[in-house]
């Protein structure tokens, strides 16, 4: 997200510029899910990243509803958060050795992209609730929701894959 050449003069602004960031960083991830897919071991892993992907492009389309509905374009925005966060999950799909440790290592970088998106759609369904936009506060916490959840699930992944793999605690 790139400030300097912005003018912030309302929560509205504030409610259009979170758009355009989450819609570039969902978009991102429409790209990066394949990849993670690919370079997981665990077909549990491998399945949920595919189950995200389509969910994923669910989550661009709700956007695109309510950048429709405000009349607005969803701009050029580039999500460097994302850049980031997709350039170190980049670290493990290259990387060789034991799966399962790769495996948690993709889990560790697909739930700090959770964790942002999570925090994302948090402000994005509260500005919404205050700029009176009921219908696009009720497609964020869709969202969101669904966002939590695959949080959870990856947790619950990485734990079965702790308690089986060869690293696991005695
Ligand atoms: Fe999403």
């Amino acid at each position: 997200m790139k400030l300097l050449s912005l003018k912030i003069n309302s929560l509205s602004d504030v409610f259009i510029q979170e758009l355009r960031d989450i819609y570039s960083a969902e978009n991102q991830l429409v790209d990066a899910l394949p990849k993670l897919a690919d370079a997981a071991s665990s077909l549990e892993l491998k399945a949920g990243f595919e189950a995200h992907l389509d969910q994923t492009k669910e989550h661009v389309a709700r956007l695109e509803r309510i950048f429709e509905a405000l009349g607005i374009d969803p701009g050029g925005e580039s999500c460097e958060a994302m850049e980031g966060l997709v350039s170190e999950g980049k670290d493990y799909i290259g990387a060789e050795g034991d799966p399962d440790s790769r495996d948690v290592g993709l889990i560790a970088i697909a739930q700090k992209v959770e964790h942002y998106e999570i925090a994302g759609y948090g402000t994005l369904r509260a500005l919404a609730l205050h700029l009176n936009n009921p219908s696009a506060a009720e497609l964020l916490e869709q969202t969101l929701d669904e966002e939590a959840k695959t949080d959870q699930k990856l947790t619950g992944i990485a734990e079965r894959i702790l308690r089986a793999g060869p690293n696991r605690a005695e």
